[in-house]
């Protein structure tokens, strides 16, 4: 990671008329994200997350403030919702997106190793209607990866995955960015994923959304990945306390408790 700057919210303000005229989701929020950078967002339903990577992504025009990121840069969405195109196969679906960059051959090895690792080969040639919500995604995924993206935004990619999927794509998604070197900044619902993830988490207050605190990930990836014991048992978010008064996150999962202390 350096120290340059890939994406920053700079005092951005939102606000989508509703019934009682006007509701304020974001209000002079800021956030720095740096180049290779893994930043997870963490909050309750409703509090601006989505709404964050879309302004990020140039699709919800902000009030006021402003959106640093470089539009050369080279940006991929992993949508919550997959949205592949229903007359193109897997394959041809996601050499639609890598046609805009790549060169053909280049592509193609990319797109196949990437089928691969996802366990989506068999099933290249098939159409979205062929395919289930956990498949879909997954293509969502590899497709986002496969432009070699500089900035890469994903919004609650692995809800509908089951646990051994999501940790295998968890691996891949790791890989790739060890490999590309993208920076990222995703959305979820699970603390627990967030944590072994990211670099830093940030966690959200509701709506005007603030950031509550931030958690600084410090402790290497695979130690994170131990202590969870994430590949044998999912983490019930129920039982997740995130807003602890000390600023650390509490984890309880199968009755074993992690505590990741903030580092400032
Ligand atoms: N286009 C829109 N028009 C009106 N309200 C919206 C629109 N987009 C989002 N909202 C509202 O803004 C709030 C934040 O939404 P969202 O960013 O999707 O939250 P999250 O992703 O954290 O669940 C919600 O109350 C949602 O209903
Ligand atoms: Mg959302």
């Amino acid at each position: 990671m350096t120290n340059k700057v890939v994406l920053e919210f700079k005092g951005i303000s939102k606000s989508f008329p509703n019934k009682n005229g006007s509701l304020q989701v974001l209000k002079d929020f800021s956030l720095t994200i740096r180049k290779g950078e893994i930043v997870a967002l963490v909050g309750p339903s409703g509090c601006g997350k989505t709404t964050l990577l879309n302004v990020a992504a140039g699709l919800v025009e902000r009030d006021s403030g402003e959106l640093v990121l470089d539009r050369e840069k080279r940006l991929a969405y992993v949508f919550q919702e997959p949205r592949l195109l229903p007359w193109k196969t897997v394959d041809e679906n996601i050499w639609f997106v890598q046609e805009q960059f790549l060169e053909a051959e280049n592509a193609r090895l990319l797109r196949n190793r990437l089928l691969e690792k996802a366990e989506l080969s068999a099933f290249r040639n098939a159409y979205p209607a062929a395919l289930s919500g956990g498949m879909k995604q997954r293509v969502e995924l590899i497709r986002a990866l496969s432009v070699e993206p500089e900035v890469l935004l994903m919004d609650e990619p692995f809800k509908s995955l089951d646990v051994a999927l999501r940790t295998q794509l968890w691996d891949l998604l790791l890989e790739e960015h060890e490999r590309q070197g993208f920076t990222m900044l995703f959305s979820t619902h699970d603390p627990g994923e967030a944590m072994i993830l990211a670099d830093r988490v940030v966690i959200l207050t509701d709506k005007p959304t603030r950031i509550m605190h931030e958690v600084v990930m410090d402790e290497p990836r695979d130690r994170r990945l131990q202590q969870f014991d994430v590949a044998l048992s999912p983490i019930n978010s129920d039982t997740l306390t995130i807003f602890d008064p000390f600023y650390s996150i509490h984890c309880s999962h199968n009755g074993r408790n992690a505590v990741f202390p903030r580092n400032d």
